[in-house]
């Protein structure tokens, strides 16, 4: 049996799926972004430019030697805010 590229198109597709759960179950545990003077301004970013503009200043503190450091087995860099969500208001 060879692997045609149909099949290959089949697996990514539920890779896809699979990291959708994945990303859905993690909005459930995931600790949520504080609606305090470090984070609130970022929430009218997102309002106005959408998340992935908002992303780009979450790693002025949150980066190793920032104000606001990861745990350590915190792997993933960007799109924060696909796994945390804003605390409620
Ligand atoms: C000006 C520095 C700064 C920026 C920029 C910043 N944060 Fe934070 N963040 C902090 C500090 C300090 C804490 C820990 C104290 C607290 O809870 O406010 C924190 C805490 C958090 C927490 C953990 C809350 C908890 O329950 O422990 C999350 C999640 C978070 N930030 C996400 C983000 C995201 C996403 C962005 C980008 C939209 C961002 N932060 C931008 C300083 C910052
Ligand atoms: C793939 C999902 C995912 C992405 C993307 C992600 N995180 Fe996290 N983050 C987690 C999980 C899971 C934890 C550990 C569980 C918890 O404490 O919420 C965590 C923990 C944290 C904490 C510590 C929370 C605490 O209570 O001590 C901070 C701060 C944080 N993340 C900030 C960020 C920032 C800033 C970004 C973007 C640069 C980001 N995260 C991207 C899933 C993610």
């Amino acid at each position: 049996m060879s692997l045609k590229k149909r099949d290959l198109t089949f697996l990514a597709v539920v890779a896809a799926v699979f990291g959708v759960f994945y990303l859905i179950s993690g909005d459930i545990k995931t600790a949520r972004v504080p609606y305090d003077d470090n984070h609130k301004q970022y929430l009218a970013v997102v309002q106005t430019d959408g998340k992935m503009a908002a992303e780009k200043f979450c790693g002025e503190c949150h980066q190793p030697d920032g104000s606001a450091p990861f745990p350590k087995d915190h792997k993933s860099r960007d799109r924060c805010l696909i796994c945390h969500k804003w605390e409620e208001r």
